[in-house]
């Protein structure tokens, strides 16, 4: 299975990158988890649109089209998802052939925080309804106080997390099959 792995934090040391980086570890046998890059999408604005998509969101838009499924850790910023992830979305929704339509796509998000993302994980699935996106509902993966799961390398270290998160994986792939 090939997975599309999206961090919605464009930091060196995120710990939604890390999240992902991480899920790419725990992942079951099979499971192919490639991180794809939104830091090159520029601002949108319909007016360049109109001048054709840049090569940032034409080939990002071929990566998800040509995965099995798309996995999403999601920062929260002022309770919603940060612009940054919003603005690609944003993009990939104009697209023809909108790659998110009817594919599977799991959420996930760390904050250091106790509600790991939970309100912005809820603004995202609210953006998912208009992109067709095939939602898992459950589980849910809300990583909280994520400065003390995570290493200065950006491993995740805390053992009940990854036991968590393999679990997690393995039923992204069985829902993402079904
Ligand atoms: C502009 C801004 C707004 C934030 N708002 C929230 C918030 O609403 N809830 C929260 O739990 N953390 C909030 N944070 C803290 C982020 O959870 C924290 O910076 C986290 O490390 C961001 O994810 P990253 O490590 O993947 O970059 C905010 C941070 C920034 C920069």
């Amino acid at each position: 299975m090939k997975v599309i792995a999206i961090s919605g934090s464009l930091r060196s040391a995120s710990f939604n990158t890390a999240l992902l980086k991480a899920c790419a570890d725990l992942a079951p046998a099979g499971m192919e988890l490639t991180l794809a890059d939104i830091s090159g999408i520029p601002l949108d604005n319909g007016d360049d649109q109109a001048n054709g998509f840049p090569a940032s969101v034409t080939s990002l838009a071929d990566q998800i089209r040509s995965a099995d499924a798309i996995l999403i850790a999601t920062p929260e910023y002022n309770y919603s998802i940060p612009g940054v992830l919003k603005n690609a979305l944003d993009w990939l929704s104009r697209v023809e052939n909108q790659p998110f339509d009817n594919k599977p796509v799991g959420i996930m998000g760390a904050a250091m925080g106790a509600l790991g993302t939970a309100r912005a994980q809820y603004h995202l699935r609210q953006v998912f309804i208009f992109l067709n996106g095939r939602m898992m509902n459950r589980p849910e993966a809300f990583v909280g106080t994520a400065h003390q799961k995570f290493d200065a390398n950006g491993t995740l270290t805390d053992q009940s997390t990854r036991e968590f998160l393999a679990k997690y994986m393995v039923s992204f792939e069985e829902w993402a099959n079904g």
